[in-house]
């Protein structure tokens, strides 16, 4: 019997914490990843937490060859695809390296997986498919395909093939999950998002202006159309979102094969830039220097979840607060300033 559960990308900040969860539930698991943006460090920690070991392969999703002796290895049941490269500026200067490693790097992992025979596949996707939505809560049926930078075309693209494949082989099933804003870290402190260089992100860089590594904190327009004109968003607790893969595999274990299904992961509440900053303030008694600066090129006003489907089709729902997002966050943070060094 097929037991082993593949996660790539697994040393990542969402894939750690997913490999936690797995590993705490039974699963045997095999983690693949290049650490262009991660360390093996991730692992060996999850590997502490959970007192149990998950395999770590280094090779790429791109790497036929290594697919193939991991999965002539292991009896692989599904498939958890995180492996992808994520910043979306720097998608824009880089655009083939994007679609190399996160589509073209997808069509050889979905190559691989059908030769053996392996067709259940979670797919990290996002919100960010939605483009500017058309209107809010968002549900899975809104319009897609409307990106504005090539992070978010190749998640969309991605997304078609895997669209596809379905409707060539009943044999597959594949669940495309589109995480709204993941944030916080695992309750221990021990592992968390450890972004390289300068973030991008909001909490990642709120985090830290905390700890002093940068000064203040700039807020990308304050003359949205929200209640007190900053960016609004559905922010997740990353160990919810973890949860929410292994209720997919479950789908997988229960269903299968059943095509395709499309799923957001978020909570369906969305807060403002000042509601985050507000909310990090109280809980953490740390004092975040903030100004307002003109708005970030490609940002929408407001975006945030319709969950009702994700609890119906998955029985699950985001049960963290935002406390827990910004204690967790700042836990992770003020324990490791310089992230898994
Ligand atoms: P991350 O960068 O921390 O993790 C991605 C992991 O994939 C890294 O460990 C990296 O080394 C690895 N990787 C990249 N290319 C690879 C390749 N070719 N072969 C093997 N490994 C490779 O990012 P994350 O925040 O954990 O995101 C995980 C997934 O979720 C990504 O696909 C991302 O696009 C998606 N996602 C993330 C967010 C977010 O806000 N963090 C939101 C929506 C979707
Ligand atoms: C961004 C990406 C999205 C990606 C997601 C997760 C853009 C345009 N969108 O989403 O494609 O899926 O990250 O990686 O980059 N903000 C500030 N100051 C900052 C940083 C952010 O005010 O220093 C504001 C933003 O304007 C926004 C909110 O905070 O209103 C959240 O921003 P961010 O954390 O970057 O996430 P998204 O823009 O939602």
């Amino acid at each position: 019997m097929r037991t082993t559960i593949l996660v790539t990308g697994g040393a990542g900040y969402i894939g750690a914490h997913i490999v936690l969860e797995l590993l705490k539930a039974g699963y045997s698991v095999v983690v693949l990843d290049n650490f262009s943006n991660s360390s093996k460090q991730s692992i060996l920690r999850v590997n502490r937490l959970a007192k149990k070991t998950a395999t770590i392969v280094e090779g790429s999703i791109s790497d036929r060859e290594c697919l193939y002796k991991i999965f002539g290895a292991y009896e692989v049941s599904a498939v958890l695809h995180l492996a992808g490269l994520k910043a979306v500026g720097e998608s824009s200067k880089e655009p083939l390296r994007y679609y190399q490693n996160n589509f073209s790097g997808t069509l050889v992992l979905c190559e691989a997986m059908d030769k053996f025979n392996i067709k259940n596949i979670v797919f990290s996707s996002s919100a960010t498919v939605y483009g500017e939505p058309d209107k809010i809560p968002i549900t899975e049926c809104s319009q897609t395909g409307n990106t504005t930078n090539p992070y978010g075309t190749s998640k969309y693209m991605v997304e078609r093939v895997l669209s596809d494949l379905c409707a060539a082989d009943s044999g597959w099933s594949s669940v495309v999950l589109r995480y709204f804003n993941p944030v916080g870290a695992h309750k221990s402190g021990l592992i968390g998002e450890d972004p390289k260089g300068t973030p991008c992100n909001l909490v990642p860089y709120l985090l830290q202006v905390a700890v002093g590594k940068q000064t203040e904190l700039k807020v990308y327009g304050n003359d949205y159309p929200t209640a007190d004109g900053t960016g609004v968003r559905d922010y997740i607790h990353v160990v919810d979102l973890a949860k929410g893969h292994l209720m997919a595999l479950k789908l997988i274990e229960d269903k299968a094969p059943f095509g395709i299904d499309v799923i957001n992961l978020g909570t369906g509440r969305g807060y403002s830039v000042l509601e985050i900053i507000d909310a990090f303030q109280k809980e953490t008694l740390q004092s975040i220097p903030f100004r307002y600066t003109d708005r970030r090129p490609g940002d929408i006003a407001a975006c945030f979840a319709d969950p009702e489907y994700a609890y119906k089709r998955l029985n699950w729902r985001a049960k963290l607060k935002l406390e827990d997002m910004v204690r967790d966050a700042w836990r992770w943070q003020s324990k490791n300033p310089n992230g898994y060094n």
